[in-house]
This record gives structure tokens, sequence and C-alpha cells, in this order.
């Protein structure tokens, strides 16, 4: 090809894309940027080597993109972040950024992050020897936010990035199960910090990790909390308590923490001109969910459907050697850690079109239309 023609496809192509991220607004989310750990990961610990993943049957089983293979998802069927993003009126999910199929015109849609075992602070996640924390999936963001500018044009991507996209961060579980409470690997830490300590250094590193996104003009936010983590089968499976009990410290460090991430997200709210951070109550949501779960349609959410080991299923990952329940969609939990495609089906129908007391100060689907 001569230097014209070859100028030319440039041309054809820059105004297909341009159309396809007009067509994109129109629908109303262009693109969905996740960010955050396993509770969202589509696929990024695949190519990691590390001892968090997620791509071994029969997780995946109920995803009907992919036939019931593993995708790297950490549940039966689609994340919490994919059916936002179907809802919302995207029309493919956000690729995972480590995938090779993360280039091109597949990042219009926007890119995944998150990472299982990852968290806010950098050494949280290590005992799975490999993760992204947040700092890291930041640094990569920076990467994509270029693409976009060769995509796009830098007016254009500009645009884009701060009116038709959203941000979603679930991230700060790892911080506590997998680094704070973890008895032999954070051991040095836990002893010199107090829970007010490590809860000052995690929305520290939240609040620059935030203004960075900002920086590279990211506008509309949604930020989850920590859940009832004291809830989970492993960690009622470790501590022994009781089917109607919870885990008494991860919920409190987790109720801790929420309250100094809603301050910050107003705090940000206020300071960076032209934001919105919306805080999502996953901790409530999660704990309606779990203790009316007969009312939404489950029989149990105590036991793991696929998972082994103790009272609840929750010491083994969920892998091919596990047991599996006989009915998915009755089980809150998946696995020892994550709820299943059918929980997360309610819960992201309370962020997308709910009230203050689950998302706040405005749901997913006001936010998409500001
Ligand atoms: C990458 O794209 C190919 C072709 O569209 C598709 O078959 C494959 O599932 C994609 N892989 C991922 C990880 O999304
Ligand atoms: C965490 O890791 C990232 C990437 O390696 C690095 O840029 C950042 O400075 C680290 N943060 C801390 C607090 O060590
Ligand atoms: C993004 O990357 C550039 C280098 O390519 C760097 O100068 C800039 O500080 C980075 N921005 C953020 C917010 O990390």
């Amino acid at each position: 090809m001569g230097i014209k023609s070859c100028s030319v496809a440039y041309v054809l192509s820059f105004i297909s894309l341009t159309f396809l991220a007009q067509a994109a607004n129109e629908k109303g989310l262009g693109a969905s940027f996740i960010f955050g750990d396993s509770l969202v990961d589509a696929g990024n610990n695949n190519y990691l080597p590390t001892l968090s993943k997620a791509n071994i049957r029969p997780n995946g089983i109920d995803f009907k993109a992919s036939s019931g293979n593993p995708t790297g998802r950490y549940t039966n069927g689609r994340t919490i972040g994919d059916i936002v993003g179907e809802e919302l009126g995207q029309p493919n999910f956000a690729v995972p950024f480590l995938s090779p199929n993360s280039t091109g015109k597949a990042i219009l849609y926007g890119v995944n992050y998150a990472s299982g075992g990852g968290g806010i602070l950098n050494a949280t996640g290590r005992i799975f020897v490999n993760r992204l924390g947040m700092d890291i999936q930041i640094d990569y963001f920076n990467i994509t936010r270029k693409q976009f500018d060769k995509l796009l044009g830098r007016s254009k991507a500009k645009e884009y990035i701060s009116k038709n996209s959203i941000f979603s961060i679930t991230v700060g579980s790892n911080d506590f199960l997998n680094n704070y409470l973890l008895p032999v690997l954070s051991i040095g830490a836990r002893i010199s910090q107090s829970p007010d300590a490590f809860i000052d250094d995690m929305i520290r590193h939240l609040r620059d990790q935030l203004t960075r996104l900002y920086q590279l003009d990211a506008r509309k936010f949604v930020i989850g909390n920590v859940g009832p983590i004291g809830c989970i089968p492993y960690q009622k499976t470790i501590n022994q308590v009781t089917q109607d009990q919870c885990v008494d410290l991860p919920n409190k460090l987790a109720i801790q923490y929420n309250g100094r991430l809603k301050d910050l997200l107003a705090e940000l709210n206020d300071n960076l001109p032209g934001s919105t951070f919306i805080y999502a109550n996953v901790y409530e949501l999660v704990l309606e969910l779990i203790s009316n779960y007969d009312k939404y349609g489950f029989s149990t959410a105590t036991r793991a459907c696929c998972g082994n080991g103790g009272q609840f299923a929750g010491i083994i990952p969920c892998g091919p050697t596990s047991s599996l329940c006989s009915d998915r969609s009755a089980h809150v939990f998946w696995d020892p850690y994550h709820p299943s495609e059918a929980a997360n089906l309610i819960l992201a129908k309370k962020l997308l079109d709910g009230d203050k007391r689950y998302i706040s100060p405005i749901n997913l689907r006001q936010l998409r239309d500001i």
C-alpha cells in the first residue's frame, strides 16, 4: 500500500470508529471500566502465574457466552460488572486488559482490570504469589487511555471517557481477608497496626488511586463498599460458627472501613470538579439477601454451591473435584467467597435502579444519564 491509500484507510477507519463511539453514546453507556478483585475479574488472572485462578470447571457452568466453559470469572455465570454493563446498553462485555483481545475497537466498550486476590494495598494478596493490585490496575488504565487518544483523537477521547464511561471499583475485601486478617503472612502488620491505622492506610491509598483516575479524565465513578465478609462460607467454616451466625471481627472491620469510604467519596465529590462518585452499599445489600434469602427464592445463604470442607463447604475453592449442588440458583453463594449468578442478578438490579439505602446519591441508571 502506498502512503496515500494507507492514509485513506486510516481516515476511513477513524470515521467508522467515531461513528461507533457515537452509536454507543446514543444507547447510553459507551464504555465500562472495571477495577477491583475476584468479584468482578473477567479473566485477567488467566494470564498471570498465580494461585488465584477461576478458569477451571465448574466455574462458568452457566455463562452463556462461553457455552458453560470457564472464563476466569469466579462464579457460575455473569458477575455484577457483566450484568450492569448489559443493562446499561453495552453491546459487549468489557474485555480483560491482559487478554490478547484488548486491542483496537474492542476497548471502546470498556476494559476490565480486576484481578482475583487484588486489593487497595500493594501487599494484599501476596499469598497468591501474583495478582494485580489497584496501583497496577490504574497504571494499566493509563495505557488504555493513550490507546483511546489514538483511536478517537484527543478531544473525542476525552469526551468519551468523561461523559460516556462509567468507572466501577469493587475492592477492599482482600485487604482484610488476604492481608490484615491472615494469621501468618501479615502477622507483623497486625501486631504493629491497629484497625484504625490499617483502615487509614487503605483510605489514603484509595484517595490517591481515585484521584489518578480523575487525572486521566474519569468523571463518573461507582465504588462498592466491603460486604459482610464475616458471613461468607469461608469465614463461617474456619471460625466454626453456627448457621445463623456471622464472624464478628471481619464484619466490624468492614463496617469501620465503609464509614470512612463514605466520607472519602463525599470529600472527592466536593474537591474534584465535575466528578460524580456514587457509593454502592454492597454490605447492606448482601446482608439483606443473606438475612431474607428465602424471600428471594434461595434455599440457603450459608452453604457454598461449589466447594469442599467443613460445615458449609467453605474451605477448598471451587474446582473439578468439588461437590456441586443440584440447584445452582437456590444458593446465594457459588463458592466459599463469591455470590452465585442468581445472587448477582438481584444485587445488580438494586444497584441499577435501587434507592438511596443501597446506592447514593444516585443509582447507576441515573449516573449513566447525567
Ligand atoms: C477473543 O476474541 C475471540 C474472537 O472474537 C473470541 O472467540 C474469544 O472468546 C475472545 N477471548 C476473550 C478472552 O475474550
Ligand atoms: C505499589 O506498586 C506500584 C506498582 O508496582 C508502585 O508504583 C507503587 O509505588 C507501589 N505503592 C507502594 C505504596 O508501595
Ligand atoms: C500516565 O503515564 C504517563 C507516562 O506515560 C505519566 O507521565 C503520568 O503521570 C501517568 N498518569 C497517571 C495518573 O498515572
